[in-house]
């Protein structure tokens, strides 16, 4: 793997999740990261996270869009209940502490809201709530590896590089107007 990476290059999924595209920057399983696991996401209006709780820290970067987090504002209650509401915008940063019960929603209709995330000790053990009203010991708990499919594309990098070179060489072709076999060959004669 290189030491500098190009973010349009990774790999993104949904994981199952409408209007979500996750990319996992460094991550536990892909890039053997042991205390702290780093992600994009980007949500499609009127997406986001389920309401959920982690052992984990959090910290949130927003660099694009705008929508609103919903915090819990005790621990102290059998179920969350209704949450405290704050817009988040370009720049804005936020944390979620350990165990908070929160979601972040994309709840602006026009653009994407694109967030970056850093979470500590991956990787994360999430507990997922129906409604804010579900007690704590009936949240679902949702083991779920963020950088899967990156390990899945790492392993079948390995072999597919010459290919990824061809790539290269067929831009460059289309780029001058010419033949891949065109460049190849006088590259051999070079
Ligand atoms: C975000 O903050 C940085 C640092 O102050 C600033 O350079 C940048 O222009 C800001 N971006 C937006 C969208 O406000």
């Amino acid at each position: 793997m290189s030491v500098v990476r190009n973010l349009t290059e990774l790999g993104q999924d949904s994981y199952g999740r409408p209007g979500l595209m996750h990319m996992t920057i460094a991550g536990a399983v892909h890039h053997g990261m042991k205390e702290m696991e780093v992600w994009m996401q980007t949500f499609a209006p009127n997406s986001g996270t389920p309401i959920h709780r982690h052992e984990c820290e959090e910290v949130f970067i927003t660099l694009k869009g705008h929508g609103t987090l919903y915090l819990s504002r005790s621990r102290e209650l059998d179920a969350p209940g209704e949450p405290e509401e704050f817009q988040i915008y370009p720049n804005a940063t936020f944390t979620i502490p350990v165990d908070s019960v929160h979601q972040v929603r994309n709840t602006n209709q026009g653009e994407d809201l694109q967030v970056v995330v850093t979470i500590s000790r991956p990787p994360m053990k999430s507990f997922i709530y129906k409604e804010w009203s579900t007690p704590h010991a009936e949240a679902v708990y949702e083991p779920r590896e963020w950088d899967k499919e990156d390990k899945l594309s790492s392993a079948s990098q390995q072999c597919k590089e010459p290919e990824a070179e061809d790539d290269v060489m067929a831009d460059i072709a289309k780029l001058l107007g010419r033949s891949i076999e065109d460049i190849v060959v006088s590259d051999e004669i070079r």
